[in-house]
């Protein structure tokens, strides 16, 4: 018996999961799917056990190909695991069939009552398995480790549409329920499972590409996404084909948890990005990134994230230096910094979590997610690619996304392939400290440009109107990251007055300003606090407010009264994370 993967029971020594068809039932009045899933192995089976994960799960029956009930346990919940499935399987079993309810409080599901949707009528459904949610909605080998392809029927209310992370392919409608197939040829990990219900519209913004959104949003969101197939084709020039045929984007209720997720084939986006500049786009080249590193190579388990998503940062900042310029890349770069820096602050009692090799037997991932893995990843790569040079950094990448396509990896395999390409080049960089040790080693690569030796000028104080004059909303964003907190009073009231950030359609600018202003103890900058964590359950808005109220005694209680009040409001995962942070406060 192995394990391979600490969040999962899945265990290698039993069959595999090569396929799944899943059937639910969505019921909005009682909030549970009601669902049948068969799972088809790899090869028949020896015979013996399977243990599947599933968190919160009613399990109604488990039959076998001839019809036959099997026997079966639902072991304890582990509150970071779940609870074990365990199935007695027959030899020669091809596949398996579980009949099971969700529970109302499924972790990856959030039913959004119709007063939080922008049409106010219907209510709204979706879902979010990274990183181990999948086994709230399905019972499955929830690791990344074990790529599946399926099928999926979704039964909604006719007057509502049902979209998945998967090719659509028709709609049957009967009366007041309607009935929503869809089609997954290319194996994916189980946390990339994704489906959304609700009144969506949608427009196509390219012959593979479409947004859908609620029908009031639609042609803001087609306009704030219109660049999407210039985006494509930089990456497809970056880092070849685009294997997922479609590229369509759902902007979700307000209350989705993350800026983005990449779904295959239908990335999920906070309405925050629709700010209406096409300012906050970098989101879109970070989730279309995905599409090579993390969907088509994945971290084999949570404690190689950084293969995801530092690799994802760097791809993301290559399609802007394409679209947008080396100095935008470079301010992006810059941000990512900033907060790599509070990040470290954060972590500063648990350094170990500031590896990019993670142990995390016994921790929750969630509760571990940091912007270590992205930011420090991304450093290491650069600073990798500025001792290789570009064009030999540029082989190893194509290498390493051909010989794990469609598969899981490592950083022991990063580490081989890099060993084996570019021999001497991890001795030369000190790889160990930057995968096995904390924070940043020294030698670190740095990002440059005129845009960010203009900004160093203004540290530390209110920008006059004419140095500020032609600052994007990324430059204000680094300006204010590069503030110290507390910063003076007077600085923030002249901020405030002279540019109105606590008002900023900008929601990075806003919120960073408004971080600013709570960790100053600036009091007039608390309505909008108040404004932000009642409208939004994006978890990197949430977090930095909430940290920053509950750091001063004169705010604490404030936090944990808007907690109160809002907590209905977000996301089953974004509750748990912030009452984290109420509670350790
Ligand atoms: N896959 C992540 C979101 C995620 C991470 C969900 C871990 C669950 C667990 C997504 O690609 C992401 O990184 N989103 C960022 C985008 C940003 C880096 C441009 C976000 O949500 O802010
Ligand atoms: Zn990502």
């Amino acid at each position: 018996m192995a394990r391979p993967d600490p969040h999962s029971y899945a265990d290698d020594a039993q069959p595999r999961t090569k396929t799944f068809e899943w059937k639910a039932v969505v019921d909005f009045s009682t909030q549970v799917l009601t669902a049948e899933v068969t799972l088809r192995f790899v090869a028949a089976a020896a015979g013996g056990v399977l243990d599947l994960d599933t968190r919160g799960l009613s399990i109604d029956g488990v039959h076998g190909p001839d019809g036959e009930p099997l026997s079966h346990v639902l072991h304890a919940n582990d509150p970071i695991l779940g609870a074990r499935l365990e199935i007695a399987v027959p030899a020669g079993a091809e596949w398996i069939r579980i009949g099971y309810r969700t529970s109302p409080q499924a972790s990856a599901l959030q039913w959004v009552s119709p007063e939080q949707t922008l049409g106010k009528k219907h209510p709204y459904v979706f879902s979010q398995c990274q990183a181990l949610h999948a086994r709230s909605v399905v019972p499955c080998q929830d690791t990344p480790s074990i790529r599946q392809t399926f099928t999926a029927s979704l039964d909604v209310p006719s007057h509502l549409r049902a979209v998945m992370g998967a090719a659509s392919v028709g709609r049957d409608e009967k009366g007041a329920r309607a009935v929503e197939r869809f089609e997954m040829d290319q194996p994916i990990p189980p946390y990339l499972l994704a489906f959304a219900v609700g009144e969506l519209a949608s427009k196509d913004l390219s012959p593979r590409s479409r947004v859908w959104a609620e029908p009031a949003q639609v042609d803001a969101a087609a306009w704030e996404l219109a660049n999407v197939e210039d985006q494509l084709r930089a990456a497809e020039a970056l880092f070849g084909p685009y294997d997922w045929e479609r590229f369509d984007l759902l902007v979700m209720p307000p209350s989705f948890p993350y800026g983005g997720m990449e779904n295959p084939r239908l990335t999920f986006l906070t309405p925050s990005l629709l700010t209406g500049d096409r300012s906050l786009v970098n989101v879109v080249a970070h989730e279309l990134a995905h599409s090579w590193t993390g969907n088509l190579v994945t971290n084999a388990n949570a404690e190689h994230f950084w293969l995801n998503e530092g690799f994802t940062v760097f791809a993301e900042r290559r399609i802007l230096e394409v679209l947008e310029g080396a100095d935008i890349a470079a301010l992006h770069a810059a941000i990512g910094y900033e907060k790599l820096k509070e990040s470290f602050v954060v972590l500063a009692a648990t350094p170990e979590l500031t590896r990019l090799r993670t142990h995390l037997t016994g921790i929750d991932p969630d509760l571990a997610f940091s912007l270590v893995p992205y930011e420090k990843g991304y450093l290491f790569l650069k600073t990798l690619e500025a001792a290789a040079g570009a064009g030999p950094f540029d082989a190893l990448l194509t290498k390493w996304l051909g010989a794990h396509r469609f598969g899981a990896a490592t950083t022991e395999d990063f580490v081989a392939l890099v060993e084996n390409e570019l021999p001497g080049l991890l001795a030369k960089v000190d790889a160990p400290a930057w995968l096995d040790g904390p924070l940043l080693p020294a030698g670190t690569w740095r990002p440059e440009s005129a845009r960010l030796r203009a900004l160093e000028k203004v540290a530390g104080r209110a920008p006059t109107k004419d140095e500020s004059k032609d600052w994007s909303a990324m430059e204000w964003h680094l300006y204010l990251e590069a503030l110290p907190r507390p910063s003076p009073l007077a600085v923030c009231a002249e901020l405030e007055a002279s540019y109105a950030l606590t008002q900023s359609k900008n929601p990075e600018v806003r919120v960073s300003f408004l971080v600013l202003a709570c960790a100053s103890g600036f009091a007039a900058a608390l309505p909008s606090v108040k404004e932000v964590l009642g409208w939004t359950g994006r978890m990197k808005y949430l977090k930095p407010l909430y940290r920053a109220l509950l750091k001063r005694a004169e705010t604490a209680p404030l936090a944990r009264e808007l907690f109160a009040r809002y907590e209905k409001q977000y996301h089953p995962i974004a509750q748990e994370v912030v009452r984290g942070l109420i509670e350790g406060s």
